[in-house]
């Protein structure tokens, strides 16, 4: 498994989307993306990138969204024989916390996990097929204030939200590493 740890010189750019989602097209949080987050959740501890017997990496300062204290892991997984690229990003705080606490307590002091899996081909053509989801430090499935729960094409058709947000950062919607364009 390739373990890159990147530190991030990102600039935050918000893309406006159109304003509203389409009708009857749910983009996220449906049973069909939970399960697959649940999926995603099983292959990221078999390659230990979270729970109990995960890898650590040295937390580095991040921006907002994210938490102010971050892991980012860049690697390849593979779920129902298709593998693509893993992006698992570790979400640390609170405000203000140094890499010494977190070091000493990284459990204590996980806030969130943020993933952006690539799928097959045509899965969301728009954004490079990617499959995003956040996961509570229990490995259960975020929810956002409506109680969707975060996982699929978030927030697709929306101003705000992964992919609004995303959209911002170069050609691979990436903002830690370009390296990932060329695909
Ligand atoms: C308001 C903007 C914004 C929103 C919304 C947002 N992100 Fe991010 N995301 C960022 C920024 C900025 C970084 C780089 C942060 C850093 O590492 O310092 C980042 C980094 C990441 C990374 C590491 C790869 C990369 O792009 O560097 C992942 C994975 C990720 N976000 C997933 C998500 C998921 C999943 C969601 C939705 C649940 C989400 N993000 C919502 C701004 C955003």
């Amino acid at each position: 498994m390739k373990t890159i740890i990147s530190a991030a010189i990102a600039s935050l750019a918000l893309a406006a989307g159109p304003t509203v989602a389409q009708d009857g097209d749910m983009a996220f949080g449906t049973e069909e993306d939970i399960a697959y987050a649940e999926l995603l959740w099983d292959l990221m501890e078999a390659e230990r990138l979270a729970g109990p017997d995960m890898i650590r990496a040295f937390p580095y300062e991040g921006l907002e969204p994210h938490g102010l204290m971050l892991e980012t892991f860049y690697a390849e997984g593979t779920i129902n024989d298709h593998t693509g690229d893993l992006v698992v990003k570790r979400n640390f705080g609170p405000e203000g916390v140094s890499v010494d606490e977190v070091l000493s307590d990284p459990d204590g002091h996980l806030g969130a996990y943020t993933v952006m899996f690539r799928r097959e081909a045509g899965y969301d053509p728009d954004n490079l097929d990617w499959f995003w989801a956040r996961y509570n430090p229990d490995g259960s499935i975020a929810e956002n204030p409506m109680g969707v729960a975060l996982a699929g094409r978030v927030a697709k058709g929306m101003e705000d939200g992964c992919i609004a947000c995303h959209a911002g950062a170069a050609d691979d919607m990436v903002f830690t590493s370009d390296h990932l364009i060329a695909n």
